[in-house]
């Protein structure tokens, strides 16, 4: 049986392609969703793809996989360095979680160098563009085929 993931973009991602792409490369999110969409077929995997700009929203879904997903992938993007309410929602889940990050948040500003995600992450995949959603996809397969 196909293991189901969550895959969730937080704010500002959906402008990917069009905002500073010397940072985030010329890919869009569409571009992201399918690369993530081939490595599903691949992987024999099925997601979900999801983009909010809003936190609630992001909670929501978050919860959803409670029920609904094995595992779930997440760039929250600004949310990670502000978010207890993204954290504690991802904890209640019990569920392996991802973090990904298109940029090397440890290269950058120090307010980026902080993610309350990571506190509850398996792994943080960051500075390798949309790249780092198909590691995560990947390792999120050979984890879930081996619990
Ligand atoms: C980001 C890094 C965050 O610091 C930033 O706020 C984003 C995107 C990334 O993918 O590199 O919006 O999560």
């Amino acid at each position: 049986m196909s293991h189901k993931v969550l895959i969730l973009n937080g704010p500002n991602l959906n402008l990917l392609g069009l905002r500073e792409p010397e940072i985030y490369g010329s890919q869009t999110l569409n571009d992201v969703e399918d690369l993530c969409k081939k490595t599903a077929t691949d992987l024999d995997m099925d997601i979900d793809f999801r983009q909010s700009n809003h936190e609630g929203t992001l909670v929501d879904w978050i919860q959803e996989a409670r029920v609904s997903f094995d595992a779930i992938i997440i760039n929250p993007a600004a949310y990670t360095h502000t978010s207890v309410a993204i954290l504690d929602a991802l904890q209640a889940v019990e569920k392996p979680v991802i973090e990904v990050h298109l940029s090397n948040i440890h290269k950058r500003e120090e307010f980026r160098h902080t993610s309350y995600v990571s506190k509850t992450a398996q792994g943080v995949i960051c500075g390798l563009g949309p790249q780092g959603y198909e590691l995560a996809m990947l390792a999120l397969s050979r984890l879930l085929s081996s619990q």
